[in-house]
């Protein structure tokens, strides 16, 4: 149970609405995700600030590989340039870097950067930021399964002793604690198999604004309307 006016430890952000912002202005989808990059840069810096455990974001989804092969060049040299450029500024920060998802199945130079800035910032003991990388929810289960289905053949576990913990420790983010608040943006009502998992009881924020627009301003906004809420988790108001 947890108290009204607290600010959540760990918060996770559906980015959505870069190329809707990029339309509504005449420019090409690309222009979007550059501008969208930004909002990275400043809301990783206020979550940092407020001290947060972590800040969780969908950066490329499994989905995401059905777009024209063109866009997909383009966002994963705009993650490349971030994981390098911003390398400094995440260590000077005391940030860890970590990723979610089949990572292994991402061009090998950004896996090369992404290592990098990982094996850099892995003794770091400020804010965890957790890029979700061709991460989809419903992979997510089937790799924890999968992983749990090899412990029973191997006879490390009994059938009968799977719980909702032994799922929990082979989640992607299985030494991390579940995110309190979900942002959208983009105002879609939905999850897009984002952390199906993990954001059983997650307190969900869904704005209007596309995300290349979304600034401290609007975190504060989130922040402020989270402290409002009380969270049962099932239970009932003391
Ligand atoms: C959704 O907008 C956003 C994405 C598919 C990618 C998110 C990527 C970034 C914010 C930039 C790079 C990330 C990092 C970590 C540097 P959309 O294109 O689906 O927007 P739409 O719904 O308006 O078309």
């Amino acid at each position: 149970m947890s108290e009204k006016g607290h600010i959540p430890s760990h918060i996770a952000i559906i980015m959505d609405g870069n190329g809707r912002w990029a339309r509504r202005r005449g420019f090409a989808r690309f222009r979007g995700h550059r501008a969208g990059a930004e909002s990275v840069r400043e809301i990783t810096r206020e979550c940092a600030k407020k001290h947060l455990k972590q800040l969780t974001l969908y950066a490329f989804s499994q989905e995401n590989w059905k777009r024209p092969q063109r866009e997909i060049n383009l966002l994963m040299k705009l993650l490349k340039d971030f994981l390098i450029k911003e390398r400094k500024e995440i260590n000077d920060n005391n940030i860890r870097l970590t990723a979610i998802g089949r990572v292994s199945e991402l061009p090998e130079d950004v896996q090369k950067e992404l290592a990098i800035t990982m094996e850099l910032s892995k003794n770091n003991t400020g804010m965890i930021l957790c890029l979700a990388l061709n991460y989809g929810g419903r992979a997510e289960i089937v790799d924890v399964t999968r992983e749990i289905a090899k412990d029973v053949r191997n006879g490390k576990i009994n059938l009968d002793e799977i719980t909702e913990d032994t799922f929990k420790k082979h989640l992607y983010m299985r030494d991390m604690p579940d995110p309190d608040l979900l942002i959208r943006t983009g105002g879609d009502m939905r999850v897009s198999n984002f952390l199906l998992w993990e954001i059983s009881y997650t307190e969900l924020w869904v704005t209007p604004v596309c995300w290349p627009d979304f600034r401290k301003a609007h975190l504060e906004e989130a922040l402020k309307d989270y402290a409002r809420r009380e969270r049962r988790f099932g239970g009932l108001r003391e």
